[in-house]
This record gives C-alpha cells, sequence and structure tokens, in this order.
C-alpha cells in the first residue's frame, strides 16, 4: 500500500565515483522540487555496485557519503523514501524470479554489459550479466509509475517493461508498466575540458567535472581550466560546445535564462565571466557542503533515516512479492 495517491516516482543511485554539479542540476535539484507531486523512492544501489570490484571500506564510506549528500542536497526523508538496495531484501529475491522470465537473446543485447565487459575484460562475471533484471526489480518492486533515467539507460527501461507485460500477460497484472521521464535536454552538463562528453561522476580525469564537495579554490581553478572556444563572445553556439555549457551550468545554478546572461556578458571576456561562474558555483555549493558536514558529524542520524527508508521499503516491496510468488505457484509460508 502507498502512502498517498501520489504517483510513484523512483530513482536508482550507484555509489560510484564523485556526485558532480551534472548529477546536481540534471536529477538531484529536479527531484527535490518533484517530492511535492510525486512519491517518491531514492534507492542507492549497493549491489549494482559490486559488478565491478570494489574496495569494501571505501564501498562503505562511499555509501554513506552519498545518502548525506542527498539529504544535504535537500532529499527530504519526511517526503521521499531513502534506502539502501541491500537492506531490502526482496531487492535480490524478486530479481532471481524475473531472471526466469528474462531471455540470454535479450541480455545479450545490452550496450552497457557490451561497454562494461570491454571496460574490466579479466572480470565480465554472472553479476554484470543479469544486471538489468536486479535493476528490473529495484523498479517493478513498488508498482512505480515513472523513472527518471539519463539517455544511457534507455534500453534498460525498455528490458524492464518487457519483462514486466511478459509475466502480466503470463499470469495477470502483477506490475505496473513503468514509463521513463528524460529531463530537460538543458539539464544535459557536459565535462569541462571535453565538452562533446556528459560530464562523468567516474571520469578519471577529476578536472573533467565539479564535485559537489570539491573545495572552493578547486571549483575556481577547474572553471578556469575549462575549454573554452575559439573566439570571444559568450554566446550559446553549437559550434563553441565549451563556452555553452559553461553558459548552461551558469543558468541552471542561478536560475537565470541563456539570453539573461548572453546580455550581461555582451562586451565581457571570457576570464571575467569564469572567474564570475566559478565564484557562483562556490556560493551554490557551500550551503549544501555545510550541511554535508553537519549530517556526517552526526552518523546515527543518517543510519536512523536509511533504517526508516528500509523499513517503508521492505513494506511496500514485500506486498508485490508475495502477489508474485502466488502468482508462480509457490506455498506461501
Ligand atoms: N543502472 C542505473 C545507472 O547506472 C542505476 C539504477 C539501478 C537505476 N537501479 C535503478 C536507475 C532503478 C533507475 C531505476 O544509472
Amino acid at each position: 500500500m502507498k502512502k498517498s495517491n501520489k504517483p510513484v516516482l523512483l530513482s536508482g543511485i550507484s555509489p560510484s565515483g564523485n556526485l558532480t554539479i551534472g548529477n546536481y542540476i540534471g536529477a538531484l535539484k529536479n527531484w527535490v522540487k518533484m517530492q511535492k507531486e510525486y512519491d517518491c523512492l531514492f534507492v542507492l544501489v549497493d549491489m549494482h555496485a559490486i559488478t565491478v570490484r570494489q574496495e569494501p571500506q571505501a564501498l562503505r564510506s562511499r555509501c554513506l557519503s552519498f545518502i548525506a549528500q542527498y539529504l544535504a542536497c535537500g532529499i527530504d526523508p519526511k517526503k521521499s523514501t531513502l534506502f539502501v538496495q541491500s537492506h531490502v531484501k526482496a531487492h535480490t529475491e524478486l530479481t532471481w524470479i524475473l531472471g526466469c522470465y528474462t531471455y540470454m537473446g535479450e541480455l545479450n543485447r545490452m550496450t552497457q554489459f557490451k561497454d562494461k565487459s570491454k571496460k574490466h575484460p579479466t572480470n565480465i562475471n554472472a553479476g554484470l550479466y543479469v544486471y538489468p533484471v536486479l535493476m528490473a526489480a529495484d523498479i517493478l518492486l513498488y508498482q512505480t509509475d515513472i523513472v527518471p533515467i539519463g539517455d544511457d539507460q534507455r534500453q534498460h527501461l525498455e528490458i524492464t517493461r518487457d519483462i514486466a507485460i511478459r509475466f502480466n500477460n503470463l499470469y495477470g497484472k502483477a506490475f505496473k508498466i513503468p514509463e521513463p521521464y528524460f529531463p530537460k535536454i538543458g539539464a544535459r552538463i557536459m565535462s569541462l575540458l571535453e565538452p562533446a562528453h556528459k560530464m562523468d561522476k567516474s571520469d578519471n580525469n577529476a578536472d573533467n567535472y565539479i564535485a559537489l564537495l570539491d573545495e572552493p579554490p578547486t571549483i575556481i581553478n577547474k572553471i578556469r581550466a575549462a575549454v573554452t572556444d575559439s573566439g570571444t563572445e559568450i554566446k550559446m553556439s553549437e559550434v563553441k560546445p565549451g563556452i555553452s555549457n559553461l553558459i548552461a551550468i551558469y543558468s541552471a545554478l542561478s536560475e537565470k535564462s541563456l539570453q539573461e546572461i548572453e546580455e550581461a556578458y555582451i562586451d565581457k571576456n571570457y576570464m571575467t565571466f569564469k572567474k564570475n561562474l566559478g565564484e557562483m558555483i562556490v556560493e551554490k555549493l557551500r550551503p549544501i557542503q555545510d550541511e554535508y558536514q553537519r549530517l556526517m558529524k552526526n552518523k546515527d542520524y543518517i543510519y536512523k533515516i536509511l533504517k526508516q527508508g528500509a523499513q517503508e521499503a521492505t513494506r511496500r516491496a514485500e506486498e508485490t512479492l508475495k502477489r508474485v510468488y502466488e502468482k508462480v505457484g509457490f506455498i506461501l509460508p
């Protein structure tokens, strides 16, 4: 049973790399607003994370840090359910069931599996192969209406829908068929040094992104070093991906329109613009960083939020799981 009759929104976050202003602008900032109209579930997918090798201590502290950053950005545990995937056993249980309704031919087509296999050729494990089934379980357990995703997850949502439709056709309605939700185009923040690519929280070169937890001098320096394009104009243009990206960041964080910014900098140079942008990012991140520091000094509070989140998620997930067990013909315990 849901808490309300609002549509259900579920998003999974992988605890890898460092959360960036790209994640903030493209995802987090919107979710904070969407908490009002949607019944939101945010799940930190630690079980997905171990499909590539992790250092246990680092994984544990990164998970805690990600949760604190979510809270610091304004994810409100009174409105939303924030939890860790491994705390809710139904995720792995449903994964097994759904795996029996997923064809190897379908999994063989997943481009993320192919990409990750290339990246980690010595560790092409079965978990990596069934990753999309675990993701389907994350989504289907909560009768989710919408799933905000980036373009790279389109195929995973498609297979989730296919599995759900197949199961429903065999047994009668067990799952809601989820819809993808793509954030606005403007929300796509690009790498600072390679503006043809999306800003990536797992980028090997930290100069390509601004992390939410970067120190002020680091932020100023990274913006100063960001590639700009030939010419001098501060103007959005397809042939000027570097400066366009910086203007987009400025606009998203200041909530000023692109035109307003272009007009304000009409007779200014790149250096002045970058200096102001760097300082503005520092000011925008300051309250988030302060709140993060405060939360990290109070880990008991974070654990309490996670415990409540896991209880609520378990309660809801178990309803779906029970229905599924009945439908496939298990004797209920
Ligand atoms: N696979 C997603 C990614 O790499 C993370 C994820 C796991 C997810 N489970 C999810 C996203 C459920 C949305 C819904 O970004």
